[in-house]
């Protein structure tokens, strides 16, 4: 069945405030639930109340303390409908009794290694108590909650503690109140035996606000992290968009048990405990990247998510792009700009541009859907983000900062929509927008065509630019975007050429508004014939077709004054020789002799730093470059050709590069901060090159392994050699799964590092790894790991021509699904990948996906990827 966005309606009923109150014991949790609930002002007498619900029973009911007739209500585990209220406002009293033990789905009221947590966003909530379960019915929550003092003393919830003590029979309680109004999917509870760490933060009005973090005991050490990186989000937040907290506690739990990242419920934050926990021997410094980036999100969504949040889902973008924009700015801010850009792009493209090229594509907002899970998507986060940067850029950054301010100020309280927040930026800039939001609107990456002259004589440079977007499904046509290109002109000398005036269309400062299909610009008085530097800092979410040859391509790697574009024009250069290689032409030996030499000119260049230029080696991965193809693709031959490509880079300068490996070791202790990180990156990065392309990097490799102090080293030498399956691969993985024995987020590596292996025994050693009677099957971190690198990052393997890596996973999906139809659902769209892939592959997926949905009654999550792909 699937919802539209037209159909939206506001709720004839209004629940004014609630009480909830939990008994929670070892096998069961009664939960009451007084909801006062008010028709709306035109609502009909009579109306109908219906209340969701999700795999509920309902125990007792009463209204206004008075229990109802039969007929006065139906009840079943989907809704609960009082068939006539009251025409006033009442106060209906539910019971129902939940097993918590049991809830391997992992929403709703669960328990995670005996502690009972909650996950409400975006529909759990309906499997906690009946009730109006969307983001636009907001109210004030009181919770009561009572449980066995051994197994539960820690007793949390939203808001501000207000009552606890101790009850007979070793019970104790605790009574937590939320004064501000919030949307169902933003309650949260925390019952258990939990260690803590606490600490305080004094916002700019000088409010103290007590800080904790709760953990499996013996973790408290791990959590100082992520406690200074709350620290510091608040204090950014306050700084860059003049937001402050408004409660006087912040509490994060970490879980071990979690479908996401984490959670931003109103003042108890809820994470999957590998976003928490981080100590130099078990976590890398990408770890702790994640850490950092995620505390920040979470915590930023106080302002964009809870006190502004969604009318409905199909708005979820508002909140998430809203708020991945916030982490990555942050993350800018507290690291190196450039570098955080170059890896927010990196990210797009790995993720986002699959799905936005397949049969899963779909609009930032889209307008209907089978299963909300599933659009908690990269296209909804990351492409969101993407949007809201472009709104950055074509406001500037004071023009910027007054439309947030603006938003903070007229929509803070409400559930509101991407219209309003639209209206907003138009309504602070004077700017018509009603272009831009087709951004929103419309599914599918654009593609941007470049074609230029230059004519000595009159000193004219054109400039022509073109956009089309490939039908996506459901949207055969496709309007034009505006798309913000922030531009340079570069001269033959390496400096920036300037000009005199410009006609045919608008340029503003350094932008150029592309609007229309075509847009041709002719400069003048431009003195010498310039190479173009288009979409500086990744300005629009588009693929570029710059027509640039690889002189100009590494001309730009020298010379552009854009890091990015720096960076990018590497990354194209060498994406073409691979994909022609892998299309059956070859490079010429020239092409790789200037590739080399551009490579070494940046290592060697003293004014770029040392993450940049791990950046900047990182020869593009195999899935990139089969986007990059789009069509037919042989994953065997690009593997191969990227292969080729890279030892013929390498082999010149393998002693070079070797040399520069061992100096950039660190001698000092293990600190995560951006320098060192940046160091070893650069470092591993080398490695990478050496191992890949060179006849001694698989020794090295293994050296480093053995030599490692701290997992970042360790774990990249051990990653890189399963991934070019060396000699050695089989003994690090082997050392390294005894070695971190008993360490479930370690194990996790060793699941990822596994399951990239190349060879043809990579899925013969994956059964058995899951078919082991203690690995844990209902854990989300565990089956992603092994599962999800899997299908994301071994194309070679996982499209294998006899169709085994596409059964293994339909397999695997078939059982997981059982258990937690979120985490199957998600591994199937690895799937995505199908319509690039040459026949005998696609062929093999299909015949793969189609058994899925003949034979097996599968959930509405995997049901509708599954349909889609098929589809598609
Ligand atoms: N709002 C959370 C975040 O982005 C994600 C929650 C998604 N959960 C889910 N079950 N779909 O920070
Ligand atoms: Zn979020």
């Amino acid at each position: 069945q699937t919802i539209y966005l037209k159909d939206y309606a506001p709720t004839p009923y209004r629940i004014v405030s609630v009480e909830l109150d939990f008994r929670i014991l070892e096998e069961r949790t009664r939960v009451r639930a007084q909801l006062t609930v008010e028709p709306r002002p035109d609502t009909a007498p009579g109306t109908p109340l219906v209340l969701d619900g999700d795999d509920l029973k309902l125990d007792s009911i009463a209204l206004d303390g008075a229990p109802l007739v039969l007929s006065a209500y139906a009840a079943d585990a989907n809704s609960l409908t009082l068939v006539e209220p009251p025409h006033r406002r009442f106060v209906l009293e539910t019971e129902v009794t939940l097993e918590p033990a049991s809830n391997t789905k992992l929403m709703g009221l669960y328990r995670s290694s005996g502690t009972w947590c909650t996950q409400c966003e975006p529909e759990g909530f309906r499997r906690i108590t009946y009730y109006l379960d969307r983001p636009d019915v907001l109210a004030p929550f009181k919770v009561r909650m009572s449980a066995p003092k051994a197994l539960a003393p820690v007793l949390l919830a939203n808001g501000n503690l207000v009552d606890k003590g101790e009850l007979g029979d070793d019970l104790h309680f605790a009574v937590w109140e939320d004064p501000f109004l919030k949307p169902a999917y933003l309650f949260a509870l925390v019952a258990g035996d939990l260690g803590s760490i606490t600490d305080s933060f004094t916002t700019m009005s000088g409010r103290k606000v007590e800080l904790g973090i709760y953990c499996t005991h013996g973790k408290e050490s791990e959590c100082f992290y992520a406690m200074d990186s709350l620290k510091r989000s608040m204090a950014w937040d306050e700084r860059r968009f003049g937001r402050e907290y408004d409660l006087d506690v912040f509490n994060i739990v970490a879980v071990s048990d979690f479908n996401f990242g984490a959670m931003e419920n109103k003042g108890l934050n809820i994470f999957n405990d590998r976003l928490v926990f981080a100590k130099p021997e078990t976590a890398t410094d990408a770890n702790y990247h994640g850490i950092e980036r995620v505390i920040a999100h979470e915590y930023f969504h106080n302002w964009t998510g809870n006190r502004i949040t969604c009318r409905d889902w199909f708005q979820l973008c508002l909140k998430e792009g809203l708020t991945v924009f916030r982490d990555q700015e942050f993350t800018s801010d507290e690291r190196s700009r450039p570098v955080q850009r170059i890896h927010d792009v990196q990210n797009l493209r790995t993720s986002q541009f699959p799905e936005d090229g397949g049969p899963l594509a779909h609009p930032p907002r889209p307008d209907s859907f089978r299963e909300i899970n599933n659009f908690y998507t990269t296209t909804v986060y990351e492409k969101g983000a993407e949007i809201v940067r472009m709104l950055a850029t074509l406001l500037g950054e004071a023009g910027f900062r007054k439309a947030m301010d603006l938003y903070f100020e007229r929509h803070d309280g409400d559930a509101t929509t991407i219209e309003a927040f639209i209206k907003v930026f138009e309504d602070a800039s004077g700017r018509d927008l009603s272009q831009f939001a087709t951004w929103y609107l419309q599914a599918g990456t654009p593609q941007v065509g470049v074609s230029d002259s230059y004519d000595a004589a009159s000193q004219t440079y054109t400039l022509t630019l073109t956009q089309k977007v490939d039908p996506t499904p459901g949207e055969p046509t496709k309007k034009p975007l505006l798309i913000p290109v922030r531009f340079g002109l570069i001269g033959p000398n390496g400096s920036p050429v300037g000009w005199n005036g410009v006609s045919g269309g608008t340029v503003e400062g350094d932008l150029i508004v592309l609007d229309s299909e075509s847009v041709t610009l002719t400069f003048t008085g431009v003195a010498n014939k310039p190479v173009p530097s288009l979409f500086r800092g990744f300005s629009a979410p588009v693929k570029v077709e710059s027509g640039l040859s690889q002189d100009d391509l590494l001309f730009l790697a020298r010379h552009d004054s854009d890091p990015f574009n720096r960076w990018d024009a590497l990354q194209s250069a060498a994406t073409t020789l691979i994909a022609s290689a892998a299309q059956g032409s070859t490079w010429s030996a020239t092409d790789a002799d200037a590739l080399r030499q551009a490579l070494v000119d940046t290592l060697e260049n003293p004014d770029l730093d040392d993450a940049f230029k791990a950046q900047a080696i990182d020869i593009p991965a195999e899935t990139v470059v089969g986007r990059h193809i789009g069509k037919d693709v042989d994953p065997d031959a690009v593997a191969e050709a990227r292969k080729a490509l890279v030892t013929a880079l390498v082999g010149p300068i393998a002693e070079k590069l070797t040399a520069l490996y061992r100096d950039l070791a660190i001698s000092v202790p293990y600190s995560p901060d951006a320098n060192q990180a940046g160091r070893r990156s650069l470092r591993n990065g080398l490695l990478a090159l050496l191992v890949a392309g060179s006849d001694q990097g698989a020794g090295l490799a293994a050296e480093q392994y053995s030599g490692a102090t701290n997992m970042t080293d360790r774990y990249a030498a051990m990653a890189i050699s399963a991934r070019n399956w060396t000699s050695e691969a089989p003994a690090l993985l082997g050392d390294f799964r005894t070695r971190f024995a008993g360490d479930p987020l370690v194990f996790d590596k060793w699941l990822t590092a596994s399951a990239q292996a190349p060879d043809g025994g990579v899925i013969e050693r994956m059964r058995a790894t899951l078919a082991a009677p203690d690995f844990p099957r209902t854990n989300p971190n565990r089956l992603r790991s092994l599962l999800g690198s899997f299908v994301m990052t071994n194309p070679v393997q996982f499209t294998r021509t006899d169709g085994l890596g596409f059964r293994f996973i339909t397999e695997a999906v078939v059982d997981i699904d059982k258990v937690n139809p979120q985490v199957a659902s998600r591994i199937l769209t690895g799937f995505r990948i199908l319509p690039t892939l040459e026949a005998a592959r696609r062929n093999a997926g299909l015949e793969a996906l189609q058994a899925l949905k003949d034979q097996h009654k599968l959930s509405r999550n995997v049901g509708e990827i599954l349909d889609r792909i098929l589809a598609g």
